[in-house]
């Protein structure tokens, strides 16, 4: 069994991405990420800050909006459409979730397309499933991007995910249909889990439920990666994977923490870095 580290793999795209940064900046372009958050949500604050900070880490330039929890719509709309129409800033997301009185299908769709380096607006959704996507939604880019990495062939293999959210699981699905895999997307309505999870030459859990993968579920020497992030009894966190039990049948496995979690980030940098070649026609 062979771990998959996100934190190595985040390490070395930086160090490719931070070359690219640098090439832009050698032809005068800074690349330029907006990252709006509204409202007090403390892990909202800790994830923008890891963004920042990750933006330092490869070059880029990074622009922060704190937002007072009692913007409207309306406001938020018009610092959005400022920002569409600003040539200096390639890429703006606003830190989900929003206050409740905010309306998120409003500002997910106020986002200009070439600038939504989350990959959250219907247009890129639409692009990803016709397989002309630009921008990729950045967890399930992350985790093929570990695949790659480990050396995991993934054309022609029986690939299962389990959970079909938005961010997640249907863009994964769609992701690794792209790379001719056989996929099947499993969610909570599903009969007989395990029977399918076991034909799976690749797993990959999107539930947010630990101990959801068991070792009896997993097949023989599957690539497992794990998506999930929970705290258990403890406070400790971990993943939807009974890690300990299923990690002897694995050939490659990713941990909670230190696998899925760093790679978000590490696309959404290199997101970035697509939309500001994009918006400077460079190849
Ligand atoms: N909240 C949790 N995950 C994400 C993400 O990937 N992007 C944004 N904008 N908000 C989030």
């Amino acid at each position: 069994m062979e771990l998959i580290s996100g934190k190595e793999i985040q390490e070395l795209t930086f160090r490719e991405i931070r070359e690219e940064v640098q090439s832009l900046k050698d032809k005068g372009i800074e690349a330029c990420l907006a990252v709006i958050i509204v409202g007090n949500d403390p892990a909202s604050r800790v994830y923008v800050n890891n963004k920042k900070k990750a933006c330092e880490t490869v070059g880029i330039k990074s622009l922060e909006y704190a937002l007072p929890e009692e913007t409207t719509t309306e406001e938020l709309l018009d610092l959005i459409e400022k920002l569409n129409s600003d040539e200096a800033v390639n890429g703006i997301l606003c830190q989900l979730p929003v206050p409740k009185h905010i309306n998120k299908l409003a500002v997910i769709e106020s986002i200009s397309p070439e600038k939504d380096v989350d990959c959250f607006h219907p247009v890129n959704v639409g692009k990803l499933s016709l397989g002309r996507a630009q921008l990729v939604p950045c967890t399930p880019a992350g985790v093929i991007r570990m695949l790659d990495v480990a050396g995991v062939e993934i054309e022609g293999k029986r690939a299962v995910v389990i959970g079909r959210s938005d961010i997640v699981g249907k863009p994964m699905g769609i992701m690794l249909m792209e790379r001719n895999a056989t996929v099947t997307v499993c969610h909570s309505k599903t009969k007989d889990l395990s029977s399918i999870t076991k034909q799976a030459d690749i797993l990959v859990a999107t539930v947010g439920k630990q101990k959801l993968v068991t070792a009896d579920m997993v097949k023989e020497g599957a690539v497992v990666i794990d998506v999930g992030i929970n705290r258990n009894g403890e406070g400790k966190l971990c993943g939807d994977v009974d890690f300990e039990n299923v990690a002897p049948h694995c050939s490659k496995i990713t941990p909670v923490p230190g696998g899925v979690g760093p790679m978000t980030i590490t696309m959404l940098m290199k997101n970035t870095v697509t939309a500001t070649k994009i918006q400077n026609n460079i190849k």
